[in-house]
């Protein structure tokens, strides 16, 4: 049965996580001389095991972003620790992101927008071009290879995002609100689509969406986190089996229980001290 459990429990026979992040805190900058910069995340800890698909939810400006930003490296650690785990001794495993705006370059084409990271690398054109025909058949985006993101839908635009994001095979997937900007129906058919990607290649995945139904439909497990300071305040463990429908999950009535739990959950770590984030 999926459920709430313990806060970063772990069973003791599981394999140490691909991600560890400890008592993680991050104070802004004051804006004002002799000020203190407001607390953003503190105590935050969070494990992330291989191949598993972990959302984190909550309320608007409680700091999500910041975290994915702390574990992509963008934003150095000021409190806490952040453990990316060897692959093998020396090697760390690798991370993507993918944000909620595609940021596909307009003058590039749908195959070079999706090349560009391995041709940054210096991989050779033949195996770039090899590896996004690759990626862009497993999204359903073949015949568009020479289309440039002027003449794609925004979800035709996403699904390039993720394959340019999929193609250099990285071993954790951070994914910010990657279908935030969505329309129902788009959002619903690549959710579905990422969904048998996932469930075929099995990546770890830190997902950060709004989207309650979306998290559950995707998810092995869900973290809550609290507003003011941001950190973890409940995990729920998402034992829907798989191959998952969206359809036929929808209407369970596990899911529409844990849909109101969560909800229930995220809104009463909304309001702290008098103060809503809109
Ligand atoms: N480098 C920084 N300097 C100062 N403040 C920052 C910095 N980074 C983030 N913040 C602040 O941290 C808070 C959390 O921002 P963040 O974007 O992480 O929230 P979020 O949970 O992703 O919100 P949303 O759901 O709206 O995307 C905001 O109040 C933001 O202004
Ligand atoms: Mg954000």
């Amino acid at each position: 049965m999926s459920g709430r459990t313990q806060l970063a429990s772990i069973p003791p026979a599981s394999p140490p996580p691909v991600l560890t992040i400890r008592d993680l805190g991050f104070q802004a900058p004051a804006l004002k001389k002799r000020a203190t910069g407001q607390t953003i995340l503190q105590n935050l800890n969070l494990n992330l095991r291989e191949q598993e698909f972990v959302s984190i939810v909550g309320p608007s400006g409680c700091g999500k972003s910041t975290l994915l930003n702390f574990i992509a490296g963008l934003l150095p650690v000021q409190q806490g620790e952040i453990h990316l785990a060897e692959k093998q001794p020396g090697e760390a495993y690798s991370l993507g992101y993918m944000f909620q705006q595609h940021g596909l370059l307009p003058w590039r084409n749908v195959r070079d927008n999706v090349g560009l990271g391995l041709e940054i690398q210096g991989v050779a054109k033949r195996d770039i071009v090899e590896r996004s025909q690759r990626v862009l058949n497993d999204l359903g985006l073949t015949g568009y290879e020479q289309h440039y993101p002027a003449q794609l839908s925004g979800g035709m635009c996403q699904r390039v995002a993720l394959a340019r994001m999929l193609v250099s095979s990285p071993d954790i997937l951070l994914m910010d609100e990657p279908f935030g900007a969505l329309d129902a129906q788009t959002r619903v058919f690549i959710q579905e689509l990422f969904s048998h990607y996932w469930e075929t290649h099995k990546k770890t995945v830190l997902f950060v969406t709004h989207d309650l139904a979306e998290a559950l439909f995707l998810s092995d497990r869900i973290v809550v986190m609290g507003a003011r300071p941001g950190r973890i305040v409940a995990e729920y463990d998402i034992t829907f089996p798989r191959p998952r429908h969206f359809d036929t999950l929808r209407t369970s009535s596990r899911f529409g229980s844990l849909l109101n739990q969560l909800w229930q959950d995220i809104k009463s770590h909304t309001v702290t001290g008098g103060q809503r984030d809109a």
